[in-house]
């Protein structure tokens, strides 16, 4: 069988991914958002990923882009600097053959790398049982549920909070700068 291959994302890869999120945001549970952005829109949140220093990854399969990953800031304000969400997402032709697996391993290790604590996995929702047996395999912890936190094709949907360690996690202080986080205005 065909393994993936995981490798950073680039301008190229655009279409493919917006492509991917478009159907999640039309079918799935794991965002809340409803609308699919367009490829303008999604150039610029992995630009901002990549501004923070933080990895975008593709996995490609049989030669076409089969999933992408990233992680970016949990929240903004500077405390929160040593913690990322993982974004994880499959095209559905690719599913139950280890692309997410990869992705979630290369970003962890990724992470680890720059020196950062903790990746938290913010799923939509209560019935996303992949993501959350995806999570689970690689080590990530419930966390809590808020329930009925959005309202999504006609339905309520929990948010499933899961939380992994990266490195000595919380065992010792930060040995490296963070995240460059800015919002101090808005205290
Ligand atoms: C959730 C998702 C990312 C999983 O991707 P995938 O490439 O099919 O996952 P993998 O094949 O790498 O499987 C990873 C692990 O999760 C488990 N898993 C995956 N899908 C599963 C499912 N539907 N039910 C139970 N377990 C599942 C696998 O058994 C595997 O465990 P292992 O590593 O111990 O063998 C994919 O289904 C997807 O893109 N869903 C829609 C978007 C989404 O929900 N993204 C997450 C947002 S929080």
């Amino acid at each position: 069988m065909t393994t993936p291959t995981v490798r950073d994302a680039g301008p190229d890869d655009i279409a493919a991914i917006t492509a991917i999120y478009a159907e999640s945001v039309a079918k799935g549970r794991g965002t809340f958002e409803l609308e699919p952005p367009d490829e303008a829109e999604m150039a610029a949140r992995l630009g901002a990923v990549a501004a923070l220093g933080l990895p975008r990854l593709v996995a490609e399969m049989d030669g076409a882009v089969a999933g992408y990953a990233y992680a970016g800031p949990f929240r903004t304000r500077q405390a929160y600097r040593y913690m990322v969400e993982d974004s994880i997402y499959v095209a559905p032709w690719a599913r139950g053959r280890g692309v997410a697996g990869a992705l979630l391993d290369a970003l962890i290790q990724r992470c680890e790398a720059m020196g950062l604590r903790q990746m938290v996995a913010v799923i939509g929702d209560s019935e996303n049982l992949g993501s959350i047996a995806l999570h689970r395999a690689r080590g990530f912890a419930d966390a809590g549920v808020f329930k009925a936190a959005g309202w999504k094709h006609d339905d309520w949907r929990d948010v499933v909070f899961m939380q992994r360690a990266l490195g000595p996690g919380g065992e010792t202080p930060p040995d490296a700068a963070g995240l460059p986080l800015v919002d101090k205005k808005r205290g």
